[in-house]
């Protein structure tokens, strides 16, 4: 594998090219391409291709831009492009890449144009359209539909869009955008040498969702318990280190060019926990935000800044952060416009407030609304938005007291101040009603926001799923979020409200990811954690995706020794076969050696890894599974517990109330039961438990097993990485086996009905 890649691309120095080795460029970077038209990251295209040729030995040619287009677009062959092949459009070209604005378009691309506007052919055939596909798919998502959308040609390919197509031997993509040409040259390089493979009739692409950010939970200082990425599992942070923004930020760039290859479009530079310094980010240290603005604009990737609500009293404006105060408006105001006077396409805000210590407006006695709408109306005029986040609760609870329900909070708080927000706030909800376990209902928040517009945040970093220590394949669970179907199977799924794409709803607030991206060599610690944030970005554009095609996608970009993009044809599909046996259900066996039932933190108070059954079972955090000698589990029924099965609408309040209708995984989420209660599946509680954890052990060596097979097919330095991370899951896992068993032996008295041994 080669590390060279384009101007920026940091493999030269050992970073690992993720889903871009240079291989993946081989098919583009082969053949004769011409490009039309210019704006903003036309330039970024015509590097890509030209640096590919240079690698592989084809050609780029870039025509003039139409007369609309901006400055930059004035033609420039660079000196790797390629000859200019004369003909009426500077042909013959294998490939095209045109923007429908730089007419008059080649004649191959006009036909592609025309193919676009007709739309899909009589009797089905290829579509247009957004990638939500036509189908969220059932409850629980497992059988969503494909990644193309099926609307008519006459909105035009969008913002973001673009069309492919191929005929007459040469590939179109068409684009309104040079963002969507950007997106558009990503999907060829996908595609591989299918790309130039058999005729395909106009595709058009789109994303779901507008906005999909990764969240960096990175701190400019080291904080002296969390460090220099909160939650972070893959060394310091790419931006940030000793409290300086980092001297080379070559890096930054090539993760921007790594998010646009997977369809990620904006980032938060800085911790949701904003400390003294990162509060400066907004005002004396903000040419650092817009360095690094700087750096992720060729790739399309827009900028966002995580805010102390407090910053007008901490950075001496005002002497109160009242929401209503007209002097702090104006301080908001003002500091707003200097940052969009610096920082022309600035994202907006996210605000952590009133929430785990972090200050807001009830210290005011002011609400939410009026916290969020202070900022909106300050980012309002430069179409900003801000990203308020509904994790909200009382981290102060007393564990004596059975009335209080972590899983209630965020609806309390935020379900009145519906229809409040102005236009510009997105809520930022977290997909589950808790924290990011790995077994948690979908949010009930997401279902009861009609008129706000709404985001779910997902955790890409593995805080509570093995922390990038474990393999932890995480898109199947996301897609079962996504998939999720609040309103029951006739009714708009989960994807549809982070679209916008629900009957008289508000416009979609798009899917926020926590970034599990640091300095580490492989970006992400455990070279297979790389494929949850390709995963994140994937399902942000096309939420209809299937994990497992998703996976195969990166498998083939990642090794291309695995057959993907490799002239060779690659190992007959041995790697290929094996990654999927490994990561496809990984997240289901780290579910089956941790936390049963839906339960939850079980872990290690503080840090979050490994077991400890009791962890949290009496301090103020609030997350309980109240097991005694006769039964475990929280009940959360209307009928005599929290009541939190109200905060559904039917059916899932009804389904979720019911002992007999609760599906199994969430039991003990939404019921206390005896440990002699019995499953759907005819086993007891006590019984699954325990063969649960020992299944789920079992399943690590496997993988652990299957992995060590790879040695020769996997390059030696990831291949060392994965086989030492493998030795302490399974060390980890054996423990959470244990403790968990051995808890629940202890207080059920029940002995294990296959004889084994628990400690
Ligand atoms: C979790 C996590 C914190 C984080 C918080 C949040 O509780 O452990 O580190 O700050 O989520 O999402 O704000």
């Amino acid at each position: 594998m080669t590390f060279s890649g384009p101007p920026g691309t940091p493999g030269s120095r050992g970073v690992h090219p993720a889903w871009l080795p240079d291989e993946a460029f081989r098919p583009i970077g082969s053949r004769r391409t011409l490009l039309c038209g210019g704006g903003p990251l036309a330039g970024t295209v015509h590097e890509e291709v030209a640096s590919a040729c240079a690698r592989y030995g084809g050609s780029v040619r870039r025509r003039a831009a139409g007369p609309d287009e901006a400055p930059e677009a004035v033609p420039d062959d660079g000196p790797e492009a390629g000859p200019d092949d004369g003909a009426d459009d500077g042909g013959p070209y294998d490939l095209v890449l045109a923007l429908t604005t730089a007419g008059p378009l080649p004649a191959v691309a006009e036909t592609a144009l025309a193919g676009f506007r007709r739309g899909p052919a009589p009797g089905g055939g290829p579509a247009v359209g957004p990638d939500i596909g036509p189908d969220i798919g059932p409850d629980i998502g497992t059988d969503i539909g494909p990644d193309i959308g099926t609307a008519g040609g006459d909105e035009g390919i969008g913002d973001e869009g673009y069309v492919v197509a191929r005929h007459d031997g040469v590939t179109v993509v068409l684009a309104d955008s040079t963002t969507g040409l950007l997106y558009g040259l990503f999907h060829l390089v996908r595609l591989g040498e299918e790309a130039f493979g058999a005729a395909r009739p106009a595709e058009h692409h789109r994303p779901a969702a507008r906005l999909r950010m990764l969240d960096h939970w990175d701190n400019v200082d080291v904080h002296p318990v969390m460090g220099q990425v909160e939650r972070g599992y893959a060394g310091g942070s790419i931006f940030w280190r000793d409290g300086a923004l980092r001297d080379d930020l070559t890096r930054v760039r090539a993760y921007g060019r790594l998010l646009a290859a997977c369809g990620v479009n904006a980032v938060t530079v800085n911790n949701v926990n904003v400390h003294a310094t990162e509060t400066r980010l907004l005002t004396d240290r903000l040419r650092d935000v817009a360095a690094i603005a700087d750096r992720l604009r060729p790739y399309g990737v827009r900028v966002h800044l995580s805010v102390n609500f407090a910053a007008p009293v901490a950075l001496g404006g005002t002497a109160t952060a009242d929401p209503l105060d007209e002097d702090v408006r104006t301080w908001w105001a003002a500091v707003t416009a200097r940052v969009y006077e610096t920082i022309p396409d600035f994202g907006g805000y996210v605000v952590k407030a009133d929430s785990e210590g972090q200050p807001g407006p009830h210290a005011y006695g002011r609400d939410h609304a009026d916290g969020a709408n202070l900022l909106a109306e300050a980012l309002a005029p430069f179409g900003g938005v801000v990203h308020w986040r509904a994790f909200v609760y009382n981290h102060r609870q007393d564990w004596r007291d059975r009335s209080t329900d972590r899983a209630r909070a965020a609806y309390d708080h935020f379900t009145p101040l519906d229809g409040r927000f102005r236009d510009n706030v997105i809520l930022q909800v977290k997909h589950g009603p808790i924290d990011f376990q790995v077994r948690e209902p979908v949010s009930p928040v997401i279902a009861a926001m009609p008129r706000t517009r709404v985001a779910v945040e997902l955790q890409v970093t593995q805080e509570y799923t093995g922390q990038q220590r474990h393999v932890c394949y995480l898109a199947p669970m996301w897609s079962e979020v996504l998939g999720f179907r609040p309103w029951g199977p006739a009714g708009p799924g989960v994807a549809h409200v982070v679209a916008g794409d629900v009957a008289d709803g508000a416009a979609g607030g798009g899917l926020v990811g926590v970034s599990n991206v640091g300095d580490d060599p492989y970006w992400t610690g455990h070279p297979l954690a790389q494929a949850n944030l390709y995963a994140f970005g994937r399902l942000a554009w096309a939420p209809s995706s299937d994990p497992a095609a998703i996976l195969d996608e990166w498998i083939g970009l990642t090794f291309p020794a695995a057959g993907g993009n490799d002239a060779t044809g690659g190992d007959d599909g041995r790697l290929r076969e094996a990654l999927h046996e490994i990561m496809d259900d990984s997240c289901g066996t780290y579910e089956r050696y941790t936390v049963p039932l839906g339960v939850g933190f079980m872990v290690r108070p503080g840090h979050h890894y490994g077991p400890d059954v009791d962890g949290y079972e009496y301090t103020p955090w609030g997350t309980y599974h109240f097991a005694d000698r006769d039964g475990v589990g929280v009940d959360r029924t209307r009928a005599t517990g929290t009541g939190f099965t109200g905060q559904y609408p039917p059916p899932w309040s009804e389904v979720y109330e019911s002992l007999a209708r609760c599906p199994d995984e969430l039991l003990l989420f939404f019921h206390h039961v005896p440990y002699g209660h019995v499953l759907h599946d005819g086993t007891t509680v006590i019984q699954h438990i325990y063969d649960t954890h020992f299944a789920g052990v079992e399943e690590v060596d496997r993988a652990r097993l299957r992995w060590a097979e790879l040695a020769g097919l996997v390059p030696d330095a990831p291949h060392a990485r994965v086989r030492e991370l493998f030795a302490e899951q399974l060390r980890c896992a054996e423990e959470w086996r244990d403790q968990v068993n051995a808890y629940f032996l202890r207080k059920s008295g029940v002995p294990d009905a296959r004889g084994r041994r628990i400690p």
